[in-house]
């Protein structure tokens, strides 16, 4: 068994290449309504998995940082199979500091969330708030090389 279809597991991520490909694979499992939650510092590579994550679901391209717009809606290129909604956190709790999922609802981001898979940036601190089950992926980078660490977990639910 692939061990992305684990509950939760660690992988070494010497490459940016290897860190879309974990995301890939972990997007290649992802369903309607399922959220990514995504903590790290500046520049560990949380864009760089969402790059995977939508190669994994087969969306519209490019997935560019969102730091300037507060979510974007990647479409499938398959009929049925769910959007990609890839959202800067911490420029849309800006605005409330509360309920992430009421707020993208509040966006009218012409897609039906239940419809898509949410992959949220910056979200540390977020996925306790979040009460439906969601998965949680931490990249950690050391200061003296590329190589990247990742963890992830599904909540319980
Ligand atoms: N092993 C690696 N995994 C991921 N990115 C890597 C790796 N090695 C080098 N990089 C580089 O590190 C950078 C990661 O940038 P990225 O925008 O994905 O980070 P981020 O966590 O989204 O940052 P931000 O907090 O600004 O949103 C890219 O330029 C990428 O090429
Ligand atoms: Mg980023």
């Amino acid at each position: 068994m692939d061990d992305t279809q684990l509950r939760s597991g660690t992988c070494e991520l010497p490459t940016v290449e290897d860190t879309i490909a974990l995301g890939a694979r972990l997007g290649a499992q992802l369903r309607c309504g399922d959220v990514v939650v995504l903590s790290g510092p500046l520049g560990a590579g949380k864009t760089a998995l969402t790059k995977g994550i939508a190669v994994g679901m087969d969306v519209e391209g490019p997935v560019t940082s969102p730091t300037f717009v507060l979510a974007r809606v990647h479409r499938a290129r398959r009929p049925d199979r769910p959007a990609l909604v890839h959202v800067d956190v911490y420029r849309l709790l800006e605005h409330t500091g509360s309920d992430l999922l009421a707020e993208l609802d509040s966006l009218d981001l012409d897609t039906d969330l239940d419809d898509a898979v949410v992959v949220v940036e910056w979200g540390e601190g977020l996925a306790e708030r979040l009460a439906e089950r969601h998965l949680d992926i931490t990249v950690q980078r050391r200061p003296d090389s590329d190589a990247r660490t990742a963890t992830w977990q599904w909540s319980q639910g």
